[in-house]
């Protein structure tokens, strides 16, 4: 295949994953809270107290793949000064965190409409690095975690929550039932809109295990990496520190 065909197939997945997350903008928290019993609340919540853990010195994070905030919400809640800078590219998505953000009222946040596969920051401007959900969806998703690496100042931790991939046969089946058939479901009932949903099982296929996403960090530097099943596995938390 041409490059030139490479990147308009790449062009056009990037549209169509754009498309999605426009049409379920407006009930993307309704559902994930649907989805996981708002136990995706506390998921975030534990990834940012992981990174913390890892550099108590947070000045200056970067959330990307934003959507509704939920993440760079829990960062300021944790390091009240930092200036966090959200990144989305959609901006039916950004209309509704800048709501959110505006609510909370601090100068600290910084929204912004990019692509998270093309990122222009200095290098080490970046105490923390987080992306929730987020990773998935990207095409390039190697030169989005090589860019955090460099991003990042020394001694400062990537974060990554995102569904993981089940280890027990018998667990991993009932997942699948649960995102090719319930997910969608709900999707129809409560958003009018089951192809999105179907798609949120699909983007699983092609997506890293555990481990996979683990050599990876290794291999672009990352000094310490590890990461926490949540629900044996159905979520991850990957931890990396430079
Ligand atoms: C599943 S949502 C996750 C939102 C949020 N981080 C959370 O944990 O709930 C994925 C988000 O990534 C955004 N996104 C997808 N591809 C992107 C890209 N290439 N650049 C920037 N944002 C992207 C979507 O618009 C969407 O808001």
């Amino acid at each position: 295949m041409t490059e030139t065909a490479t990147k308009s197939i790449a062009s056009n997945k990037s549209e169509y994953i754009n498309q999605i997350f426009a049409q379920i903008a407006k009930h993307y928290d309704l559902l994930n809270n649907l989805m996981t019993m708002r136990f995706h609340l506390k998921w975030k919540k534990d990834a940012i107290d992981m990174a913390i853990k890892e550099n108590k010195h947070i000045f200056k994070a970067l959330d990307l793949c934003t959507g509704t905030g939920d993440l760079a919400l829990f960062i300021h809640k944790k390091v009240k000064n930092a200036q966090i800078i959200c990144i989305d590219n959609c901006h039916q998505m950004i209309d509704i965190t800048k709501k959110r953000l505006d609510n909370i009222n601090s100068p600290t946040f910084e929204l912004i409409k990019a692509d998270c596969e093309n990122l222009r920051f200095n290098n080490s401007s970046f105490d923390l690095i987080t992306i929730g959900f987020g990773l998935r969806n990207l095409i390039n998703r190697e030169k989005c975690l090589t860019d955090s690496y460099d991003f990042l100042a020394p001694e400062g931790v990537f974060a990554c929550i995102d569904l993981g991939h089940p280890v027990n046969p018998l667990w991993k089946s009932i997942y699948g039932f649960y995102f090719y058939k319930i997910i969608p479901l709900l999707g129809f009932v409560f958003a009018r809109n089951k192809e999105a949903y179907t798609y949120l099982a699909d983007s699983l296929s092609g997506w890293y295990k555990q481990d996979e996403l683990k050599e990876i960090l290794i291999k672009i530097g990352f000094k310490k990496v590890y990461y926490k099943n949540i629900l044996g596995g159905a979520v991850a938390i990957h931890i990396a520190v430079k």
